[in-house]
């Protein structure tokens, strides 16, 4: 058995995780997306059970089964998630915001499918809402409130900026721009920024990886 499995560091705790991309739906048969598959959501949502966390996993659409002894609550939207992570906010002592949220959304669905005619066609975009700034907002003193940056650039830098903003206690922060964790990819590198400092983590295959960034948060939260 492996190390990971007979630690039961996270018993008693509620956590709340959200994985995948969100949908956001043009007409009946279009959508808008992002390249999130979701792994890192699950990953860390399958480590916070097996060290015996009671899980709620929150996740948009993806090809991934259920992680075991997880609860896992489907979604579609960014709206949709919203609905659901605001529902469960309030009882969890972590929330981790690993979901790629879409940022907008079309103004306006098409009920009827869009038929293609002559020359370009406008779609007009609204912003959603940022979950985790909400989340910051009405945080509680003793939930910690973690979330994810995606750069392409500036990492240390954006992903700092994301760690105020939102008034999150952790950031996990993403180079998207390095070939070797392509999206998709079964492993990942990432960086964790608090108000106390960063780490740089290894190049880990992604089950591994959740284990060391719950390793890391247990042992900073000690101190
Ligand atoms: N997030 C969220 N709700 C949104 C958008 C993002 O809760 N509508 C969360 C993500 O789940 C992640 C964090 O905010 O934990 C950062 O997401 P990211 O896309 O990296 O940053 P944004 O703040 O959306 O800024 P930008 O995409 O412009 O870099
Ligand atoms: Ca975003």
């Amino acid at each position: 058995i492996k190390r990971e499995l007979l630690k039961k560091d996270l018993k008693n705790k509620k956590i709340l995780i959200t994985a995948g991309p969100t949908r956001e739906s043009i007409d009946p048969v279009r959508f808008l997306t992002n390249h999130s598959s979701g792994k890192m959501g699950y990953a860390l949502a399958q480590a916070a059970s097996y060290r015996g966390a009671a899980v709620k996993l929150i996740s948009g659409p993806t090809e991934l089964k259920s992680p075991l002894g997880v609860e896992l609550i489907r979604v579609e939207s960014a709206a949709d998630m919203k609905e659901e992570v605001f529902k469960e906010a309030e009882s969890a002592d972590i929330i981790i915001m690993a979901a790629a949220v879409a940022d907008y959304r079309p103004q306006k669905y098409n009920p009827q499918k869009i038929k293609k005619e002559k020359g370009s066609l406008k779609l007009e975009l609204e912003r959603t809402t940022d979950i985790l700034a909400e989340l910051g907002k009405n945080k509680n003193k003793n939930q910690l409130l973690i979330g994810f940056a995606a750069e392409s650039e500036n990492l240390l830098d954006n992903a700092q900026a994301k760690l105020s903003k939102k008034q999150a206690d952790y950031i996990i922060a993403n180079d998207i721009s390095d070939k070797n964790i392509a999206f998709g990819s079964d492993k990942n590198q990432v960086i964790i920024l608090s108000e106390e400092g960063s780490a740089k983590l290894p190049l880990l295959e992604k089950g591994k990886l959740a284990h060391k960034i719950f390793d890391y948060i247990i042992d900073a939260e000690r101190k």
